[in-house]
């Protein structure tokens, strides 16, 4: 048994999330955690929303709200749907926690007394229309690198570049639209980045196990010609963690805040600390988790996220752990994933185009949709998310496979024997055949997942539901039985204990299924399988059990048409 954190980029907090975001981390996240704690591991998965900066103000000023009610509001509105997806944080935190503001405040007194801090007198982007200055998102304009016209001022989508307002082409106010927009100077800390480069690249170069979805972005940004930039860290706004140097005042530094990427990672710090508080729990519970030298060194830590977070997972982040000089835990491996599209085009927040989180659940059960967006997750490129792969995935994989064989081994075992596993004696050439097939997939599907690897991983799943209708359909216990009864007996023992298997090794991508087939089968044995044979003997002769209600219904032609108009935008 080994201890793995497991981490997912936490969202922002405003608005809710489509499934592109969701498929991007926080679903893969669970898939895994999930997995590990089958394998018996001990797992601390933690999430949070991300709850400063721009995108929280920008948000609670369209709602009309001051902006702490929108993000306390907002919060429940994130967990409530994280739940309804299943996804099974050990704790869902926020970025604006008490814990939160003392490890940033700490962190940057840490930095700065390791020379890592300089103060800088900025020259800042200022509208003369709003009356203040415009930090990151508050401007908008065209992307110096790749030419996106919708470049935010802090990061260009499109090519993931992190930029600084005034880099951008044609800049305006997100705020007003205004273009009367000044230079002016404005006294920041910046994060001297640039003084670790040696020591990032050796550690990137190390990790030869990594994505290179990962390590590619990493090392663009370290060895490009400009190269691993220092970056500010605070700004002028209300809304944020106030710049201190952990308990001391910062002079000069009065009135400002943290810059949200620099508290937003150590929130999944924070996030251990809150979880350790919401349970009752000493401050030793989470630094186990932390800290190297109070546990944390046998810890596996493992994040999630799209690639637009790569360079302050692999950057910025270790920069603040590695240059604090305490036994901060590093991360082991960063699991990053390119887009997901919508139907041709882009999932859009601002169009309201594509499916978002609350939505998918108003027309479908969780299941339905983490098994599409797991077994489609984009991996090595972009994939598309489109109403008719969606239906295919649902219609063929969940009701005609898995959802058939559960069905059609029950119900006949119902009709020829009752609601009890029957006996029938030993198994045949077929069945250890079976069981022989069985293990190779086995393996295959642990090694998939333990790779993390989830398209793969889903694949391998498949297969394994797969072998339950094609033993079925090649042993026909429905003939069998008018001349062989215990023959088909035996048959059907083992069909039924497939089912069981089938549940344990599902439950990370479908939990509700998977608990609905074993409460079913009266069982609780989620013990994950040893070897094959074992496993296929779980279920005893005379166990009791039930035929399942229908565990997958079909999306009709009907449904996936209007379906395809209700999201096409405009929401
Ligand atoms: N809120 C960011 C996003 O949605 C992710 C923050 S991840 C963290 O893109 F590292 F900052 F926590
Ligand atoms: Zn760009």
């Amino acid at each position: 048994m080994a201890r793995h954190l497991v981490t997912s980029a936490i969202p922002y907090i405003n608005g809710i999330k489509h499934l592109g975001n969701l498929v991007g981390s926080q679903l893969p996240a669970d898939l895994y955690a999930r997995y590990l704690r089958g394998r018996g591991h001990e797992v601390l998965f933690l999430c949070a929303t991300d709850e400063h900066g721009t995108p929280a103000e920008i948000a609670a000023q369209k709602a009309g709200e001051p902006v702490a009610e929108y993000c306390a509001r907002m919060h429940k509105v994130q967990a409530e749907l994280a739940r309804g997806f299943r996804l099974s944080f050990d704790h869902f935190g926020r970025s604006s926690s008490p814990q939160n503001h003392r490890l940033t405040q700490h962190f940057a007194g840490r930095l700065d007394a390791a020379g890592l801090i300089a103060e800088v007198t900025e020259r800042q982007v200022y509208s003369v229309t709003d009356g203040r200055f415009l930090p990151d998102r508050y401007v908008e304009g065209t992307c110096p690198n790749c030419g996106y016209d919708k470049a935010r001022g802090d990061q260009c989508e499109n090519c993931t570049k992190q930029l600084e307002p005034t880099e951008l082409i044609r800049p305006r106010s997100a705020l007003s639209g205004a273009t009367d927009l000044e230079i002016r100077e404005t006294k920041h800390l910046h994060l001297r980045q640039s003084l670790m480069r040696d020591r990032l690249l050796e550690w990137i170069e190390s990790r030869t196990d990594w994505p290179v979805l990962t390590t590619s972005i990493a090392k663009k940004w370290l060895l490009d010609g400009d190269g691993l930039q220092d970056r500010g860290i605070t700004r002028d706004l209300d809304w944020g963690i106030p710049v201190r140097k952990g308990d001391e005042p910062w002079p000069g530094m009065e009135g400002k805040v943290f810059y949200v990427w620099f508290d937003a990672p150590i929130e999944y710090i924070a996030c251990a600390a809150e979880w350790a508080e919401a349970h009752g729990l000493p401050d030793s519970a989470w630094e186990r988790w932390w800290r190297t030298e109070r546990g944390a060194a046998d810890v596996r830590y493992t994040q999630f996220m799209g690639k637009d977070n790569v360079p302050f997972h692999t950057l910025s982040f270790p920069v603040t752990i590695m240059g604090s000089g305490e036994d901060w835990k590093l991360v082991d491996y960063i699991k990053s994933f390119n887009y997901l599209t919508y139907d041709g085009g882009q999932f859009s927040t601002s169009q309201g185009r594509g499916v978002f989180m609350d939505q998918a659940l108003e027309i479908l059960p969780a299941d339905y949709w983490r098994w599409w967006l797991l077994s489609h997750a984009p991996e090595s490129g972009d994939s598309e998310f489109t109403w008719e792969g969606f239906q295919a995935g649902v219609n063929k994989d969940l009701a005609d496979v898995l959802g058939n064989f559960v069905s059609r081994i029950t119900k006949f075992c119902r009709a020829r024997w009752g609601e009890a596993v029957p006996d029938g004696g030993e198994w045949g050439a077929r069945e250890r055949a079976l069981a022989a097939a069985l293990e190779g997939r086995l393996r295959a599907y642990e090694a998939a997942m333990d790779a993390i690897e989830v398209r793969r991983a889903a694949e391998a799943l498949r297969a394994i539901w797969v072998m339950g209708n094609e033993y079925l359909q090649a042993a026909a216990p429905w003939a069998t039985v008018k001349t062989e009864p215990e023959t088909a007996a035996m048959q059907v023992r083992l069909g039924l204990n497939l089912v069981r298997l089938h549940a344990v090794l599902s439950r990370p991508f479908i939990p509700d299924a998977a608990e609905t087939i074993m409460a079913a089968l009266r069982c609780d044995d989620w013990t994950w399988p040893g070897g094959a044979e074992e496993a296929l003997s779980v279920l005893p002769p005379g166990h009791g059990f039930a035929v399942p209600d229908l565990l997958f219904r079909k999306v009709s032609d009907e449904e996936r048409e209007a379906w395809r108009a209700r999201f096409a935008g405009a929401r």
